[in-house]
């Protein structure tokens, strides 16, 4: 290895993990990028041959890696949780990934289910908190199967992790790229101790920003402006449940799950990157899955390396592919998982 190139290492996971990946690599195989790929066997066939979601080993082998590409993972042999939990949460915690990104986009001749909005309405991104909340694992059961049974399960919120997500928030507000406008979504209202933390910290974290304009949201009312006026919102911060459910709701308004991208980022550390949409075992090993989310995890993943130049390119690919896609879609049965991948290489060597 050269000392130029960078480490990633590739997680293909389960369903239709692979195949999508394998379509990022193919673009990723075609830029002028020095990349060694390092494979993690990980996944619901290495748990079922062993019983481990998550090998120490491989944790700390995935610590020294430049940046991380996954597919998918979870599968129905599998009990549901398991892998969830013990393998991607885990990555995203124990590699402290406290940023969970994912830029809501349309891409020209994208069609969605909202025939109201433009393309150019969609254009936001959700910076959710990934390392605490509701998903810790935190709570527990009292009197379990009994008529008295309580289960209580706890949303942590700490002020060095709010601090620290929403710092995150107004900085990418200020990048160039963004309209400097911040909206903060919780559920102020009702969860009045974890959302009166995160109020306080915008405040005062905004006020070190004083160009970026400041909103608040209630999350049940973000879903309703997500679709009547996406337009409002520009860089949106929320916890990570909130983050996780209106993020489908922001696959839903870029065009579906199969373009819709993210990435787990650790700042100072090593960050992940993947298609927020799953295994979607009814498409595995059909090739009629949607390979651009896949591809949209490689295009944040290089620009996470500092890799502008190629990452430019994977977004000139995806842009050709939407629209050559959207110009050659009536009348025809749709595209192969390969043939939109050749067609993000050719828009992408364009
Ligand atoms: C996501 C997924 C995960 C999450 C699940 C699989 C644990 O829904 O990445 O949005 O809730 O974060
Ligand atoms: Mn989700």
């Amino acid at each position: 290895m050269s000392s130029g190139a960078h480490t990633v290492g590739v997680i293909r996971g389960d369903g239709t993990g692979p195949e999508v990946v394998g379509e990022a690599l193919k673009v990723l195989g075609t830029l002028d990028v020095e990349v060694e790929l390092v494979e993690f066997d990980l996944g619901a066939e290495r748990y079922l041959r062993t019983g481990e979601a998550l090998p120490n080993g491989e944790l700390e082998r995935l610590r020294t890696m430049d940046a991380v590409l996954l597919g998918a993972v979870g599968d129905p042999r599998v009990r549901p949780g398991i892998l969830e939990r013990d393998l991607l949460l885990r990555i995203r915690f124990e590699l402290d990934q406290y940023v969970n990104l994912r830029p809501i986009v349309r891409y020209p001749g994208v069609e969605t289910l909202v025939p109201t909005h433009t393309e150019d309405d969609v254009n936001l991104v959700v910076v959710r908190e990934n390392s605490e909340g509701l998903y810790t694992g935190a709570g527990g059961f009292h009197r379990k199967g009994t008529p008295h049974e309580v289960a209580v399960q706890e949303s942590i919120n700490t002020r060095h992790g709010v601090e620290r997500i929403v710092r995150y928030a107004f900085e990418l507000a200020m990048r160039p790229e963004r309209r400097r406008k911040l909206a903060l979504v919780h559920k102020t209202n009702v969860l009045t101790f974890a959302g009166d933390l995160y109020q306080r910290v915008v405040d005062e974290v905004g006020a070190g920003f004083p160009d970026v304009e400041r909103d608040y949201v209630h999350v049940d009312a973000a879903c309703i402006y997500l679709l009547d006026q996406p337009s409002r919102f520009d860089v949106i911060v929320t916890d990570n449940m909130f983050g996780d459910i209106i993020t489908d709701l922001g696959a839903m308004i870029q065009g579906g799950m199969g373009i819709a991208a993210g990435g787990n980022i650790n700042p100072a550390g090593m960050s992940m990157f993947e298609p927020i949409g799953g295994t979607a075992p009814d498409h595995a090993g059909k090739a009629t899955i949607n390979p651009l989310a896949a591809v949209g995890a490689l295009q944040m993943l290089l620009a996470q390396l500092g890799e502008s130049a190629a990452a430019a390119r994977v977004t000139a690919g995806i842009r050709f592919a939407c629209s050559k896609l959207h110009s050659m879609r009536a009348g025809q049965m749709g595209f192969s998982t390969g043939e939109v991948g050749d067609l993000v290489v050719e828009g992408a060597s364009a």
